[in-house]
């Protein structure tokens, strides 16, 4: 019988567990035994490795988190650690993997195809919607919808106030979650580390916009895109206007996954499977219009994040 596993690496991102039950139930549905790595990478160096069952997923699909737990794990680098991982996976006789998360985790995937000659699945699970070769990642639709329900609760205080707030979200390279939650909730000013910005125009505009009557401004902010008490602070000296500040920090990367996020995980997840059951390559999953894609390992590093820029124009262009 066919033994595969399952972990999940790198940040979490809610809809983990909803791909984990599909993991494990799609592989027992085609008869394998399936199991368990605790704590990513970090876990598998270490042989955490337990038996799951259909039960052990029971009650998972609505859960934030992952419970299998997780681990950012730098030195899975090293030849010598993915040896280590080798070793306990073939001392357990799985034959196939199936990791989640995001590009550190496919990195490592790629490495322990390449060097180990394991079969290993790779799905992309991040709420920073950073990967390029695939549409979505799991875990951003609902980021992003947890991010918009900030920026309506900001609304409300800052309107009443007749004030100006600078919301950070998560995103250190990529500015999607910044960008769809910003478009959605109506922000005025999106920075992202895509796109450069100029803080004197944004002071002076600001300071236009009251002498016009409006009271209200939000700027959300990526995290990669800048110093956020600093940008507040500018801002502020050159408008003569007060920026309040909130930073949204790990708040966004929990919750209840969303329909979309449950959806794509079932799918990608019960994907990984079907291509070890068909001995399919090693490769990355992802969504392209729609579609469940397969792209070998080597061209996820390749791909260039493209950012929407039209997207970022029509946000601008509607908040005014
Ligand atoms: O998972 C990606 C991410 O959410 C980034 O946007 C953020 O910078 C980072 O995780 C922080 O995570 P940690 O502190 O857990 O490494």
């Amino acid at each position: 019988m066919e033994r595969i596993a399952v972990l999940t690496s790198g940040g979490d991102a809610p809809g983990m567990n909803a791909c984990i039950r599909a993991v494990v139930r799609t592989a027992l549905n085609n008869k394998m035994d399936i199991y368990g790595i605790e704590r990513g990478y970090a876990g598998l160096v270490k042989g955490e490795i337990n038996r799951l069952g259909s039960r052990s997923v029971s009650d998972m699909i609505h859960k934030g988190g992952t419970f299998l737990k997780t681990a950012r794990c730098p030195e899975f680098k090293d030849l010598e650690a993915q040896r280590q991982a080798a070793e306990a996976l073939s001392a357990f006789g799985i034959d196939g993997l199936v990791v989640i998360g995001g590009d550190g985790t496919l990195r490592g995937a790629k490495d322990l195809s390449d060097n180990f000659g394991i079969k290993v699945m790779g799905i992309p699970a991040t709420i920073d919607n950073d990967l390029a070769y695939t549409d979505y990642t799991v875990g951003f639709d609902t980021a992003v919808n947890t991010v918009l329900g900030a920026i309506n609760n900001l609304r409300d205080t800052m309107h009443s106030h007749d004030r100006v707030s600078l919301l950070e979200v998560m995103g250190r390279h990529c500015g999607d979650i910044a960008l769809y939650a910003g478009t959605a909730g109506g922000a005025e000013y999106i920075l992202v580390p895509e796109i450069p910005y100029d803080l004197d125009e944004i002071a002076s505009k600001i300071k236009k916009s009251y002498l016009r009557g409006k009271t209200s401004n939000m700027i959300v902010l990526a995290e990669g895109a800048g110093d956020r008490d600093e940008i507040a602070k500018i801002i502020s000296e050159k408008s003569g206007i007060s920026v309040k500040v909130n930073n949204f920090g790990y708040i966004q990367r929990g919750g209840s996954p969303n329909m979309a996020d449950r959806v794509l995980a079932a799918r990608f997840g019960y994907k990984a499977v079907e291509l070890i059951r068909d001995k399919h390559d090693s490769c990355a999953i992802g969504i392209k219009d729609n579609k469940i894609i397969t792209v070998p390992f080597e061209e996820v590093s390749k791909a260039e994040k493209k950012f929407d820029n039209r997207l970022y124009n029509i946000a601008h262009v509607l908040s005014l």
